[in-house]
């Protein structure tokens, strides 16, 4: 699940764009150095191998070998300069391999490869995924990484909830989790009619609460959270009706195992909620959760549809008056 974290945050770091944050990929490599979080690495198929093979047309998936003595195992290297210097590919997954050249690869846990980086003098580091949305890793980011403090960290960012790549996308529905237009309707759509079904037999959620749901035909993200937020009203139970989706949203991605999140701005679409106040009252109860849940949940993203959204996080965020970074 680690590696597939990974290509989350890197996807959502290009999708952000310029200035985006890195922090939400070294919260994921962080944890996977500590928890062995396991990448595919390219290496020259040593010789030893191609003789025990022999001819590959008689090979077929499942055979196995057996060398009778050690055979070196050597990296291959993607030299950028002419004094030799290099990076070492890594890979998420074989899809990722499959857009180069066909190689023959080890896995190795992303642990190992940080330690012994420092004792390859012409390694410059590594590169992630490198045919596709690469990420480089340089030396320096390596060192920084070993002693990085992991916290999860809240990306503001411009587009649809659709657009993230997430464990779980956040659906401001309604009471009756039926579906309807906004949100809602463009996550129905795209989940397709299995994500109704699944949602008639949740018999509806009240104002405040959280369901989760599978995503279906939404293959980029393991679960739907459905919340459905207070119409606006003017009464101080608005804000506390609105903090509780946010609350009970990520109470349900800790009981489902999510990584990470996406929110759309709840209630600020048809249910009328000024966009300034629920921006305040997001981040605010998010940051209170991440605080009181330290090291649960790794990378949390507030999507927003218009502009007089994402300019109302942003007046917020550099105001800092709400404990984000
Ligand atoms: N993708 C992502 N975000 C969207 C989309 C979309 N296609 N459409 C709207 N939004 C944003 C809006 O800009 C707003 O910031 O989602 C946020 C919430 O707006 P609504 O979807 O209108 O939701 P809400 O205000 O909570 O009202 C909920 O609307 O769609 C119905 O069934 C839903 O009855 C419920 C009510």
């Amino acid at each position: 699940m680690l590696a597939k974290e990974l290509e989350r945050a890197i996807y959502n770091w290009y999708l952000t764009g310029e200035n985006a944050n890195p922090e939400p990929i070294f919260n994921v490599l962080a944890d996977g150095y500590e928890n062995e979080l396991q990448m595919l690495v390219p290496i020259e198929t040593p010789n030893i191998m191609l003789q025990l093979m022999g001819n590959p047309e008689n090979l077929k998936p499942g055979d196995t070998f057996t060398a009778g003595e050690d055979i070196g195992i050597s990296f291959r290297h993607l030299v950028v300069n002419e004094d030799g210097g290099y990076f070492i590919p890594l890979f998420t997954c074989q899809e990722e391999i499959d857009r180069g050249e066909p190689t023959s690869v080890i896995n190795q846990p992303i642990k190992a490869l940080f330690d012994v980086a420092d004792s390859w003098t012409k390694c410059l580091g590594f590169v992630i995924n490198p045919w596709g949305q690469q990420f480089v890793l340089e030396k320096d980011i390596i060192h920084m990484l070993k002693e990085y403090e992991r916290r999860a960290f809240i990306s503001i960012i411009r587009g649809s909830v659709l657009d993230a790549h997430v464990a779980a996308i956040v659906n401001a529905a309604n009471t009756s989790l039926l579906g309807g237009g906004g949100v809602d309707g463009a996550i129905h759509r795209a989940a397709g009619p299995k994500l109704l079904e699944e949602c008639r037999r949740l018999h509806g959620c009240r104002t405040g609460e959280a369901k989760s749901t599978g995503a279906y035909n939404i293959t980029t993200a393991d679960n739907i959270i459905h919340t459905a937020g207070p119409i606006y009203s003017g009464t101080p139970e608005d804000s506390r009706q609105l903090a509780a989706c946010y609350l009970n949203s990520l109470e349900q991605s800790f009981e489902n195992g999510n990584d990470s999140i996406v929110f759309p701005c709840i209630s600020t679409g048809v249910y009328g909620y000024p966009i300034e106040e629920a921006a305040y009252i997001a981040l605010t109860a998010i940051a209170q959760w991440l605080e009181e849940h330290e090291g649960i949940l790794k990378n949390v993203y507030i999507c927003c549809y218009r502009d007089e959204e994402y300019e109302a996080y942003r007046r917020l965020v550099e105001r800092g008056d709400n404990g984000v970074r």
